[in-house]
């Protein structure tokens, strides 16, 4: 949203409710009320979430305000109804949605109109609704909304009862299945908001700011501000914009007047400059917030928020992605929009714990693929540095099989152009987004209209935002039989590939040859294979025990139809090594090893972060290409990246060590490191030091020189391995940088699982209904190792001021238990559950028991 400033922080939540007049709601009284403060704010924004009630299938009439709702759930919002199960294989949402439930839903909230809301124009915001969401206030009907990833907003003005009672409804139909490629989840999943205004304001994402120059020294920042005159007589206004910095101190004002007519809207602009400007960057991302005030006479009408950041994003065509004139590559990933247990109503505290293991493998950039996130992911990346490739769709005019006609391609001609356009004037403010993409493997790159489509798409993205490129993921690059037309690629500011090593010989020459033919494109890898697998599951990479048979592939959670199979596959999740989808890793470490000597190519958006619901290849709920399971615990290829991407040392030593029955048999073990050498010893014998160099120069100034340091260089592979003779007891790995011991790792043969270990993330969260601590379990030999392979069942009981919202294990596979119950098993030793904080201040106590296993309690304080 444009004014982020408001949305869903939980400084902003808090900081609105209690300087706001807060809204009453009827029927949830435990609603944040607060009284009304003596000077009411300008511009009014209040949460919309709490207390609503809901009906799940079709309620005819139910947007009437009289209907009899009393008997309806009660609930608050964002809310998904798809994740709340049963999962089964009969629903209609197939393998594509996870077997999740979708079908019809209604929400109804009664409300009263706060004093402080007197005379002033109010809207409903809804930060996305799945879809075909059809909205109605007092029984008048404000309009539908197919596309279930755009966020919209209506005025309620004409309709509200001032004195009464005031009902919204809102009906979401997500039945024609399967919708999506993936999981979407069904209901108001997103963020709602109540926006009183003077009639004078700031018009919805009114704002757009923009650093076309910018240095050390200096920035120019031009603000075009789009005010409405909802009078029916004309209004003299003036606009005063500031410039603050993140001390609130102002750095710069502008004023300008202007006379709007009635029921009309003007554009102010407004030239500026900031002397010594704080340069937003991955590492340093500063936010200043740009305050646009409006005033008819001596009043102000209108006082509204942006956050932005001062950068400059360029991409060349040599020398790839440029930010503040300094080189970065974008280290990528894609990463779909659930997260597993809380389903599509994702709690913006789950997106910052996920973000923080990203940012430590070394990830700097994020493809929203493969549609537009919650307000609230955008300003997370603002705020935590990372940069967005912002996608809009996954069809234009033409479906795709998996979807069988229900996806965007039935809205495509009606509403892409209001969806595009909304989609850049809500994001377009954001500094982390440095790119658009106009759609992924997009089934018109290669139909008859394709080229025209494509021409229109990017007119209107760059009519809305002209500073950004557009890209698109394309996957017919050099496909055969038909390749993506160069008419087509050509036309994309930046060309996107998806897999550019799937076709022929480009397996090893990658981008070179377009690049040869086409040195003006400019590039950069839209999605590749990434490290997935199954976290804890070495079946595949260890062999069998002599004389046993190959071990069976565990069931493979991918989607069926995806070419080069393995992608999801549990094989894949060690990088390399035996059976089936073996070689991705090594794929994988090629890949890395080109896009890292190319500048021209911008970065690489590997196939996924995190795995998401959905895509599920037979009896499972989700793909597993992630680096990352969907508890957000880090799998083996995480550290591949890891040790790719950062400095810090670090080694990543596996499988586990628990091989009982295969005494004497040579096991491979690898190890991710960005050390010099790794010595790795069993039961203290060293079995040989290994080193990795790359990328290996040749020599420099005379015969003979060069500039590699000495040292151990075994291998120039971006892992280690060495074959070792199991014996139960523990390996140690040490790691050197310059010849001094940097990072050390042991792996020992575990006992039985003895014990639960319980950790917290935060152990003081907020007392306000949205603040969360995820509760991290680990089940312990006697001796505090964790068990790898421990499957045993956790029961978890919450007290206090707290509540459980899901629970899970990272084995998409497992369908054993209901995300919303409170009984997981541990898969590979660990499980977790999310706590929700009530909006009291108090205690939240977690207690885990399992049978045969010593309990475990942990407390979390929330302070309101
Ligand atoms: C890609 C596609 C993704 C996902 C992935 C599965 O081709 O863009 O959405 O389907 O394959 O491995």
């Amino acid at each position: 949203m444009t004014n982020s400033s408001d949305s869903m922080t939980r400084r902003g939540l808090l900081g609105r409710a209690v300087g706001a007049a807060a809204l009453i709601s009827a029927l949830d009284s435990a609603s944040q009320l607060t009284g009304q403060t003596p000077a009411t704010p300008a511009r009014i924004r209040d949460s919309f979430d709490f207390g609503w009630k809901f009906y799940k299938g079709d309620a005819p009439g139910a947007q009437q305000p009289g209907f009899a709702d009393a008997t309806w759930r009660s609930l608050d919002l964002p809310h998904d109804w798809s994740v709340e199960g049963p999962f089964v294989p009969t629903e209609p949402s197939g393998g594509a949605g996870g077997f999740a439930p979708t079908g019809i839903g209604w929400y109804r909230k009664h409300f009263r109109l706060p004093a402080s809301y007197k005379d002033r124009q109010v809207s409903i915001e809804i930060d996305g609704a799945y879809q075909n969401s059809e909205v109605w206030i007092n029984g008048q009907f404000l309009g539908k909304r197919p596309f279930g990833y755009i966020s919209f907003a209506y005025d309620l003005t004409p309709h509200l009862n001032a004195g009464g009672d005031n009902v919204v409804a809102v009906k979401v139909d997500n039945t024609p299945q399967p919708s999506s490629r993936w999981y979407s989840g069904s209901g108001i999943y997103r963020h709602t908001w109540l926006v009183a205004v003077n009639p004078v304001h700031v018009a919805h994402w009114g704002t757009f700011v923009t650093t076309p120059r910018v240095s050390k020294e200096s920035a120019a920042v031009h603000v075009n501000t789009k005010v409405r005159n909802g009078n029916a007589a004309p209004a003299a206004c003036t606009l005063t914009t500031a410039i603050v910095d993140r001390e609130g101190k102002v750095v710069q004002t502008a004023e300008v007047s202007q006379s709007i007519g009635p029921n009309a809207e003007y554009e102010f602009t407004q030239q500026m400059a900031v002397d010594k400007p704080n340069l937003w960057s991955v590492g340093t991302p500063y936010m200043y917030k740009v305050r646009s005030t409006v005033r008819t006479g001596q009043q102000v009408v209108d006082e509204y928020e942006t956050p932005i950041g001062i950068r400059e994003a360029l991409f060349d065509a040599d020398r790839g992605f440029l930010l503040n004139g300094e080189h970065v590559k974008l280290n990528g990933v894609c990463l779909h929009h659930d997260a597993a247990s809380v389903g599509s109503a994702v709690p913006e505290r789950v997106w910052e714990r996920r973000f923080e293991v990203l940012r430590e493998m070394g990830c700097n950039a994020i493809r929203t693929s493969h549609n537009p996130p919650a307000p609230e992911f955008l300003d997370l990346c603002d705020r935590m540095g990372f940069l967005v490739m912002n996608e809009a769709f996954d069809e234009w005019k033409a479906g795709k099989g998996q979807v069988r006609g229900n996806g965007y391609s039935r809205n495509y001609d009606e509403w892409h152009e209001r969806d595009v356009t909304d989609f850049v004037h809500r994001d377009r403010n954001h500094p982390s987004v440095v790119l658009w993409s106009c759609g992924n493997e997009i089934s018109d790159q290669i139909s008859e209209h394709g080229v025209e489509i494509l021409r229109e798409l990017i007119a209107i993205f760059h009519r809305e935002d002209p500073t950004r490129p557009v890209t698109a993921g394309c996957d017919q690059i050099a496909a055969e039989p038909k390749p993506a037309p160069v008419e087509f690629l050509s036309l994309l500011d930046i060309v996107g590939y998806n897999y550019a090593d799937r076709w022929r010989e480009r397996k090893e020459l990658y981008y070179s040859e377009d690049k040869a033919a086409h040195p003006n494109w400019r590039m950069i890898g839209t999605e590749s294979s990434g490290m997935g697998g199954m976290r804890g599951d070495y079946r595949g990479f260890v062999p069998p025990a002599p004389g046993q048979a190959a071990i069976a592939a565990p069931p493979v959670a991918v989607p069926a139809e995806a070419p080069g199979a393995g992608r999801g596959g549990a094989a894949g999740g060690r990088g390399f090594g035996l059976g089936r989808g073996g070689f991705r890793g090594l794929d994988t470490e090629q890949l890395w090893k080109f896009v890292c000597t190319h500048d021209y190519v911008a970065g690489d958006f590997m196939w996924t972060g995190i795995d998401y619901l959905g895509e599920a290849g037979g009896a499972s709920r989700g793909a597993t290409s992630g680096v990352i399971d969907s508890c957000g615990f880090p799998k083996d290829g995480y550290y591949f990246y890891q040790s790719q991407w950062t400095e810090k040392p670090m080694l990543h030593v596996f499988p586990h060590w628990n091989w009982k029955g295969r005494e004497g048999q040579f096991l491979p073990v690898a190890c991710y490191t960005n050390c010099d050498s790794v010595e790795l010893f069993l039961n203290g014998k060293s079995l040989g030091a290994k080193g990795q160099t790359f990328p290996r120069f040749g020599m420099q100034g005379r015969y003979g020189q060069s500039p590699q340091p000495g040292g151990l260089r075994t291998t120039s592979d971006l892992h280690l391995a060495w074959d070792v003779p199991y014996e139960p007891g523990t390996l140690k790995a040490v790691g050197t940088k310059a010849g001094n011991v940097v990072a050390q790792v042991e792996i020992s043969t575990t006992g039985d699982p003895a014990a639960i270990d319980l950790s917290v993330a935060r152990a003081a969260i907020r007392a306000d209904r949205r603040d969360l601590s995820h509760v991290i379990v680990k089940v312990l030999d006697a001796e505090g190792r964790l068990h790898p392979d421990a499957d045993n069942e956790v029961t978890f009981e919450v007290q206090g001021e707290g509540k459980l919202i899901g629970v899970d294990n990272g084995n998409m596979a497992d369908m054993t238990a209901d995300f919303k119950g409170k009984v997981r098993k541990a898969s590979h030793g660990m499980c977790l559950a999310i706590v929700q904080s009530t909006g009291n201040s108090g205690q939240i106590r977690v207690t885990a028991t399992s049978p045969g296993l010593k309990s475990a309690t942990v407390t979390i304080a929330t302070r309101a």
